[in-house]
């Protein structure tokens, strides 16, 4: 690079590079420990990469950045040093040069040169550790920590807590990897500028679809037989009376590799079921086509309120997620979960009315924050029992229920994310097994008569559960007669009972 400010001292020589100083010489190191690692993570990207989408942070954000930050200080290592000769022409215009032909700053040069190396290794060695971390549960868990609070605290108590988030987040193949990718540079850009949506809103958009992650480990064909289901519930009167119920879940009726039939018949290889929702959590279904995939016949069911056609682009083929959608994340209900620590022991039933009263807790309107649930949380308890030498003891347990199943400020817990097995505190399977879904022919949905998904085995007290019926028995509520009009979810919505 010539340069008429060249020192008279080297003139006849080849003008010495702008670029020759040491500030240069740093952003170079930076830069091309950058380029370095920028390849290395690409090539891991590309290689072995496949599920992770905060890699394509590192790789396609922080690495380049680091590369613009050290070209950029080599830029301004030039154009200081340009400045520096015109100012000091006349004294020292070579000061922050780099000579060779001195022996300090070739000493200089040689440590400098070393502590590039240890550097460039570190770089790599950084990236691959980051790489790795950055796949890990860990990472997704805690370190977008507030956000992700509800998430990983329910996927640990979970069925699948030791199931990598990225094995049902992300998944394989290049088309999701990618979209998780962008999805995932979007996610932390907006965690960062602390613009996300409170809740997450669910269902999750972009979920790969279950052939593709559930499918991996559990599949379709397995045959589950028949599952035994047990609930323990006490009542919200003053006894706190216990009400058990064990019922028979018909999972699979056909035989081992037989026709498929029961309730994993909606994703047997021989149907297909498809359904439109007219709203965005995908609990109002007023169409559904059942495809017999052997000789391709359908059936629509619709109900009488929607004779439309509906978009086509919003009909979805069912699959585990339309029934099993909390596979890692549970938000129990209060009441579920007063009743699970009751049934275990930890909130004493010799507390008159503890039921109730501990769902009322968990519910208290004025609750905004985690930060004022304790106090909040005690003094109603302590209004509640203020003698009860079990206090200390209760007030304990519901703040740690609390805890564990309700977050004010991420709005998350059961009342914003449904479950749909089932039916009681959410309309789960009667979103599409009511009497209100027909054929034009006036046929209803097969299966949807109390027999046909379960069969009550026994219920009531201790003493009646002795009693079982092979048969099945015909569902005793415990608040009394039912009425035909209204569903379980009218009245049961998980906190004191409507
Ligand atoms: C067994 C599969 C599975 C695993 C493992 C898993 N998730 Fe999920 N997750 C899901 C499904 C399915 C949904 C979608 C629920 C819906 O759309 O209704 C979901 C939803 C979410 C949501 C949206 C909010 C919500 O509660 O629905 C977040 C955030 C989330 N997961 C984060 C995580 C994190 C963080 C991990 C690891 C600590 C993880 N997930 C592990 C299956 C999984
Ligand atoms: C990496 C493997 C893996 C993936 C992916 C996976 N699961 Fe599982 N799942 C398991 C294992 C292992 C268990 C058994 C845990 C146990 O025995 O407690 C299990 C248990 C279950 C159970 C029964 C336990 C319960 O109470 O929840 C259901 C239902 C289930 N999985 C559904 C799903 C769905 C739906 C998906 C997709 C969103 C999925 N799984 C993805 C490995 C996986
Ligand atoms: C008219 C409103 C109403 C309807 C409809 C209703 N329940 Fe209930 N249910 C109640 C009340 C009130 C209680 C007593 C609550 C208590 O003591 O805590 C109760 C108690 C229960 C309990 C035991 C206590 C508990 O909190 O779990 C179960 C189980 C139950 N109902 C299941 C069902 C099922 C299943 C259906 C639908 C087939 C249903 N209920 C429909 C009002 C209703
Ligand atoms: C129509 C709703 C529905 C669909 C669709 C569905 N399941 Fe299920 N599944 C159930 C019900 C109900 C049970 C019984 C257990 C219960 O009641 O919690 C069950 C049980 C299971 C179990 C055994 C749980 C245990 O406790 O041992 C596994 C595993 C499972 N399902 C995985 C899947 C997978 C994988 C898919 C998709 C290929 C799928 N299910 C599709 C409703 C469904
Ligand atoms: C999106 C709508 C939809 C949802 C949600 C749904 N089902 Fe179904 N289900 C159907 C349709 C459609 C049929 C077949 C109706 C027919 O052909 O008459 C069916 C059939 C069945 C059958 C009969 C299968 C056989 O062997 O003949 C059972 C059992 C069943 N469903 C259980 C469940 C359970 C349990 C749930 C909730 C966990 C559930 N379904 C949720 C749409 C649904
Ligand atoms: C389409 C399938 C289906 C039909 C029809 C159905 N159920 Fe259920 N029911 C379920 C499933 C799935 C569960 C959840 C099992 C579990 O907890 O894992 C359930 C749970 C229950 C429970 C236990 C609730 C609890 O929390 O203890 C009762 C009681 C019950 N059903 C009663 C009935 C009655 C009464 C009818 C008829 C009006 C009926 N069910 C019809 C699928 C069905």
């Amino acid at each position: 690079m010539d340069h008429p400010d060249t020192s008279p001292a080297v003139q006849g020589q080849r003008p010495r590079s702008l670029f020759n100083n040491w500030i240069s010489a740093i952003g170079g190191v930076v830069a091309a420990g950058a380029l370095f690692s920028f390849s290395l993570l690409v090539w891991m990207d590309f290689t072995q990469g496949d599920k992770n989408p905060y890699l394509g942070i590192l790789t396609y954000l922080v690495a380049p950045g680091f590369l613009i930050a050290g070209l950029g200080l080599a830029l301004f290592g030039a154009w200081a040093q340009r400045r520096w000769q015109i100012k000091h022409a006349a004294t020292m215009p070579d000061k922050w040069r780099i000579n060779l032909s001195d022996r300090r700053q070739r000493r200089a040069l040689a440590l400098f040169g070393t502590g590039a190396v240890v550097f460039f290794i570190l770089s790599a060695f950084g990236s691959y550790q980051t790489y790795h971390y950055a796949e890990s549960t860990q990472f997704c868990g805690e370190v977008c920590h507030e956000a992700m609070t509800p998430e990983f605290v329910t996927y640990k108590r979970g069925a699948h807590a030791r199931v990598d988030c990225v094995e049902c987040h992300v998944g394989s193949g290049v088309e999701w990897f990618v979209k998780a990718k962008i999805n995932g540079a979007h996610q932390l850009v907006a965690y960062v500028l602390d613009n996300y949506n409170r809740p997450i809103e669910t269902p999750v958009k972009n979920l790969r679809p279950a052939q593709d992650t559930c499918e991996k480990c559990h599949w379709p064909e397995k045959f589950h037989g028949n599952i035994d289901v047990n609930q323990t519930h006490f009542l919200s009167n003053k006894a706190n009376t216990p009400y058990h119920i064990r019922m028979l879940m018909r999972v699979n009726e056909g035989q081992p590799g037989g026709a498929p039939g029961g309730i994993h018949w909606h994703v047997s290889s021989d149907h297909k079921v498809e359904y439109y929702a007219s709203d965005p959590k995908r609990q109002e279904i007023p169409w559904m086509r059942v495809t017999n995939l052997k000789d391709g016949t359908a059936k629509v069911f619709k109900t009488e309120e929607f004779q439309d056609e509906p978009p086509a682009d919003r009909i979805r083929v069912m699959d585990c997620m339309d029934c099993h959608n909390r596979p890692a994340h549970v938000f129990p209900t209060a009441n579920s979960v007063v009743e699970q620590s009751m049934a275990a022991g930890r909130l004493s039933t010799k507390l008159p009315a503890i039921k109730r009263v501990a769902v009322q807790a968990l519910t208290l309107e004025d609750i905004k924050t985690t930060a004022e649930a304790p106090e909040k949380i005690s003094a109603f308890l302590t209004s509640k029992y203020p003698q009860a030498p079990e206090l200390a003891q209760t007030i304990e347990e519901v703040l740690r229920i609390y805890a564990v199943t309700i977050f004010p400020e991420r709005k998350a817990d059961w009342s914003v994310y449904p479950d749909n097995i089932g039916h009681k505190d959410w309309l789960g399977c009667f979103r599409c097994h009511d009497e209100k879904h027909k054929t034009p022919a006036g046929e209803s949905v097969r299966g949807s008569d109390c027999n046909s998904c379960h069969i009550i085995l026994s219920q009531g007290s201790a003493a009646d559960m002795q009693l079982m019926s092979a048969q099945g028995l015909e569902f005793k509520h415990p608040d009394g007669e039912l009425d035909d009009e209204l569903t379980c979810s009218d009245c049961h919505t998980g906190g004191i009972q409507k």
